[in-house]
């Protein structure tokens, strides 16, 4: 028998008004979330922060925008919970409104690792192609990472720029005691970090070891340029250097003491490829460091909400961006650590070794060549 069959009339109504208050729910949420990109590229939040409470016409004169918009905004932010009102009963043109103090911190603080609002400029560009990504579902191949465009380069990097460039240092290499003292040794190290977006964890790493040099691959021409222009506005230009090189070049080569890459394994068309380059970069004694999504070990109905988010990203834009050569991998988002250690041992790795350190949204995986 059915599911279907088995289930009352009523059961089956009270499912359907459980899910379409769910529905309604994740409506609401996705308005929220564009209506937190205006506020944060048009600086309102900010502008709230530093000149406090405003009524519309003080928000839009300090922000130089229209105040019939703000005023639709500020209403909308504050019945999403997002805004306080002070003075709900007053006509619309004079209620001030503001920003609650514990809200500051995700919105405005680009440091603080609570920072969370760049995960709206990354859902913006992760919608950006989606003629193209409906097209793929129907017919197969993939979406190029540059049609994703702007808001999900900079969304990417501004998120995870406070945990490279203070936890990664910090706390995560200090964590590997072997690799700390490498990077440590007055015979500078070289470190190669792949598919290094914005440049923000060898950066990091450059910051926090300052005898080391790091030199920075991407395929994207745009995010090497910002990551060079990082690199000079932080003073590393002189040991951080960036090239546009795809991980899978087989005419890459060097001795490097470490060898990483962040949150882009699972975004490669040939994995295998980048991990043999990986594998080819590094010293005999030298390190392998994967930091990816921390997901499940098994797919599970009802995975935890890291997982949940995880499949997010993967529908829109990594599966995707991980199709567009002829046999990719196809891995998405959600790579299991069994997924990555098949791909290691293809890559002719002896060992994976997932590393004690925690942290939300990454797992750390030491790859023995
Ligand atoms: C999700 S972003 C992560 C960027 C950066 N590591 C970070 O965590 O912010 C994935 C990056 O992988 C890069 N990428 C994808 N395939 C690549 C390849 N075959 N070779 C080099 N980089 C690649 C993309 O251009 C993109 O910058």
């Amino acid at each position: 028998m059915s599911s279907v069959q088995s289930m009352s009339a009523d059961a089956i109504a009270g499912q359907r008004d459980v899910f379409i208050e769910r529905f309604m729910q994740f409506a609401s949420g996705t308005f929220s979330i564009f209506s937190i990109y205006i506020g944060d590229r048009l600086g309102l939040y900010r502008a709230l922060a530093e000149g406090g409470p405003a009524t519309s016409g003080e928000l839009s004169e300090r922000t130089n925008t229209h105040e019939r918009y703000i005023r639709e905004w500020l209403e909308q932010q504050t019945v999403a919970g997002i805004l306080n009102v002070q003075n709900e009963n007053h006509g619309s043109e004079t209620r001030r409104f503001s920003l609650p103090p514990g809200h500051a911190e995700p919105l405005i603080e680009c440091s603080s690792l609570n920072y969370v609002v760049p995960m709206a400029q990354l859902l913006v560009g992760a919608v950006r192609p989606l003629g193209s990504v409906l097209d793929v579902y129907r017919n197969g191949g993939g979406v190029s990472f540059d049609e994703y465009g702007a808001d999900l380069r900079e969304g990417q990097a501004a998120i995870n720029y406070p945990a490279f460039w203070y936890q990664l240092p910090d706390e995560w290499l200090p964590a590997i005691p072997d690799v700390h003292a490498r990077l440590q040794a007055d015979l500078p190290a070289r470190v190669a970090d792949i598919g290094c977006g914005y440049g923000w964890s060898s950066l990091g790493m450059a910051k926090g070891y300052p005898k080391i040099h790091v030199d920075g691959f991407d395929l994207d021409a745009p995010s090497i340029e910002r990551a060079k222009e990082n690199a000079k506005r932080n003073r590393l230009a002189d040991r951080v250097h960036f090239q546009v090189r795809d991980a899978g070049d087989p005419s890459l080569a060097g001795g490097y003491d470490l060898v990483t890459a962040f949150e882009c394994l699972h975004d490669m068309n040939k994995p295998v490829e980048a991990l043999k380059t990986m594998r080819r970069l590094t010293k005999k004694d030298g390190t392998v460091l994967i930091v990816d999504e921390r997901v499940g070990d098994t797919f599970t109905a009802r995975g935890n909400d890291v997982e949940w988010m995880m499949y997010g990203w993967s529908i829109l834009h990594c599966l995707p961006v991980g199709m567009t050569d002829h046999n990719a991998a196809g891995t998405g988002t959600v790579m299991r650590a069994d997924t990555l250690r098949k791909y290691a041992t293809e890559a002719g790795f002896r060992e994976v070794d997932i590393l004690p350190i925690e942290h939300f949204f990454f797992r750390f995986y030491r790859l023995t060549p």
